[in-house]
């Protein structure tokens, strides 16, 4: 029989605390136990983003809640390691998750595990069963999230080499900009995503950022300017909702085309096996068919891994498997 490793996972890095507990037995093999969400979105839609004390003091309520319950599910106390997002993120909120991590951890005997909430956000797609793991490396990696935009060349499951990152504004921050500018509330990408699907293409346009910039770097704020100056220029007292949805179209469509374009020169270039991709604005639908048609079309049929809907947004179950991969990768 094979051995088992337990992990017992603590997620803090921004609006969301989320503990999950897996057992794993072997590189890509993974059984999720327990998978617990407190969001905290209600609380910070009323000042149109993220409060870091706030979001910190929602952590000390509910992370020894959710631990509990985790508990109480699990039915045991014996973990092989606790596995805690260490950084990047909001640091009032990270010092929450990584006190409780550390303390956890001396009082069980067992060690704490740092891990990267970034790579986290790949590693969730390892919770998927993979049948030929192997020919997936190297892979390239895309993070599009609310406070990072990245791409990798992942050499091996256990090997993040950062490409390229952007300049200033996430694509997620973007879009949530964008969104906001549009009327919509904090967190305005899901929004934006509804409203776009009822805009006319070609009715308006924004400049692609950074298309001809020849690297992997990004950049988004001109992008959020555009779309200020050019609801300024129309000088209408109120955006009709058809207006609003071909404002919305044009601007996700700018912001895509970026990310698609970077991504497909970085398969290129770097020979890449696969595209794995995470965070947020993974969960957009029309940007994950836009990928999908252009690796078909324009790359080669090379395996694309998306993970579950529910697992591109801030969770526990990734930080888990940052931590159970890599350590079966070692073995
Ligand atoms: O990864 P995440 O939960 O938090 C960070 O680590 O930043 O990403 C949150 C971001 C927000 O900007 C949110 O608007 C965006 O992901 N997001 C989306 C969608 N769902 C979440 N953006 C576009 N379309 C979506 N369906
Ligand atoms: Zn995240």
């Amino acid at each position: 029989m094979k051995k088992s490793y337990i992990t017992f996972a603590i997620e803090t890095s921004c609006d969301e605390t989320g503990v999950a507990i897996v057992d794993s037995s072997g590189l890509f093999e993974h059984r999720i136990i327990v998978n617990l969400l407190a969001s905290q979105v209600k609380l910070h839609t009323k000042y149109g983003g993220v409060v870091p004390s706030l979001a910190a003091r929602e952590h000390v309520k509910n992370l020894p809640l959710l631990v509990k319950r985790a508990l109480k599910d699990y039915g045991s106390r014996q973990f092989d390691a606790i596995a805690y997002t260490d950084t990047p993120g909001l640091e009032p909120a990270l010092l929450v998750g990584r006190t409780f991590a550390k303390t956890f951890a001396y009082a069980l005997g067992i060690p704490a595990y740092p891990i990267n909430h970034l790579h986290g956000h790949l590693f969730a797609n390892f919770v998927q069963p993979m049948s030929n793991s192997s020919g997936l490396f190297p892979a390239v990696g895309l993070v599009i999230s609310g406070g990072h935009t990245q791409l990798y060349l992942l050499p091996s499951p256990t090997e993040f080499n950062l490409l390229g990152e952007t300049l200033d504004d996430a694509l997620g921050e973007a879009l949530d900009k964008g969104a906001r500018l549009l009327g919509l509330p904090y967190p305005g990408g899901p929004k934006l995503e509804k409203l776009a699907k009822r805009g006319r293409p070609s009715v308006f346009t924004f400049p692609t950022p950074m298309l001809k910039s020849n690297d992997f770097r990004f950049s988004f704020s001109g992008l959020k300017t555009s779309l200020l100056y050019k609801i300024r220029d129309m000088k209408i007292k109120k955006l009709s909702p058809q207006m609003k949805a071909d404002l919305a179209f044009a601007y996700q469509k700018a912001a895509f085309d970026a990310i698609v374009e970077k991504t497909k020169n970085a398969l290129a270039q770097t020979n890449g096996r696969s595209l794995l991709i995470g965070g947020g604005v993974a969960a957009n639908q029309t940007l994950r068919a836009q990928l999908q048609k252009t690796l078909q079309q324009e790359v080669g049929n090379i395996p694309f891994l998306v993970p579950p809907k529910g697992l591109c947004t801030d969770n526990a179950l990734m930080i888990a498997l940052a931590h159970a991969v890599p350590h079966f990768a070692s073995r």
